[in-house]
This record gives structure tokens, C-alpha cells and sequence, in this order.
């Protein structure tokens, strides 16, 4: 069984994956707003793999006999600068988030936890993954500044990012 602790814990990040989700929707709504459906694609499949970083988090409290739950999800912004403040928006929260499952881990360890140790692995790994894509993303805008070419070409290519969903119902 999971601690009391762990359990709130988890719990906590459970609310924060579904923010980033919210977070992202918000972002896509934005983007859809100033004529970036590319972006606001690319947005929306982010949204959409939170919502999967939050029901694995749910089904492993299951699993382990904890109990979820669920707490009000915070108000995102409505409006960003520019493409580039909404993508360093991304950024800044991923780096939060990485930090946050970072303390779960060590938590697990004080709590000699070796199961959700393990669990939070993946989560190590795709946090990589989430401050590389957004950071690429930052790197681009930056290169191309504020010209309408450069724009309409990143816009495009965000716009190929596909969701995949998981094949599993756990993942
Ligand atoms: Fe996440
Ligand atoms: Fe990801």
C-alpha cells in the first residue's frame, strides 16, 4: 500500500498533470485565435497527453490500494505575447513539472518505496523528452524572429505533430 504521504503526493501531482493539460488547451485556444492552426494542433495533442500522464498516475493510486482524489484544476491564462511567450510559457511549466516528479522520487527513496520508484522512472524519462520538445520549438521561433514566412513554415510543420494514444488502457 501506498503512505499516507506518497499517496497526497500523488495526489498533488495528479491535479498538475491535469493543469498542464488545461494549460495546453488554453495554449491551442490562443493559437486558433491569431490564425496558428499548426500550433494550436501541435497544443491540443500536448493537452491530450496529459490528460495520459494523469490517468497512469490514477490507475498506479488504484493498483496500489491508494485512493485519487480530485482537487479544482487552477485557471490558465487566456492570452500570451507572442507564439514565442506561449512556447517559453511551455518550457518554464515542463521544467516545473520535472522538478516536481524529481521530489516524488526522491520521496519515494526516503520512504525506501522501491515500487513507485520505479513507477516515476518513466515519468524521469519523459520529462526529457517534454523540455527537449518545447525547447526545440523555443530554439526555431527564436531563429526566425517575427517575419510572416517564417511563421506560416513553423506553423506547418508543428501542424504534423500527430497524438497517438496509448495502446494500453494503463498507459
Ligand atoms: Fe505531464
Ligand atoms: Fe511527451
Amino acid at each position: 500500500m501506498l503512505s499516507e504521504n506518497m499517496q497526497k503526493a500523488i495526489n498533488l501531482q495528479i491535479n498538475a498533470e491535469l493543469y498542464s493539460s488545461y494549460l495546453y488547451a488554453a495554449m491551442s485556444m490562443y493559437f486558433e485565435s491569431v490564425d496558428m492552426s499548426g500550433a494550436a494542433k501541435w497544443m491540443n495533442s500536448q493537452a491530450q497527453e496529459e490528460l495520459v500522464h494523469a490517468a497512469k498516475f490514477m490507475n498506479y493510486v488504484n493498483e496500489r490500494e491508494g485512493r485519487v482524489i480530485l482537487d479544482a484544476i487552477a485557471k490558465p491564462p487566456v492570452e500570451w505575447k507572442s507564439v514565442l511567450d506561449a512556447f517559453n510559457g511551455a518550457l518554464e511549466h515542463e521544467r516545473k513539472v520535472s522538478s516536481m516528479i524529481n521530489n516524488l522520487v526522491t520521496l519515494a527513496r526516503e520512504e525506501n518505496d522501491h515500487m513507485t520508484d520505479n513507477f516515476l522512472q518513466w515519468y524521469v524519462a519523459e520529462q526529457v523528452e517534454e523540455e527537449v520538445s518545447a525547447g526545440e520549438v523555443v530554439r526555431k521561433l527564436r531563429l526566425i524572429g517575427d517575419s510572416g514566412g517564417g511563421r506560416f513554415m513553423i506553423d506547418n510543420e508543428l501542424g504534423q505533430r500527430i497524438f497517438n494514444p496509448p495502446v494500453s488502457s494503463e498507459e
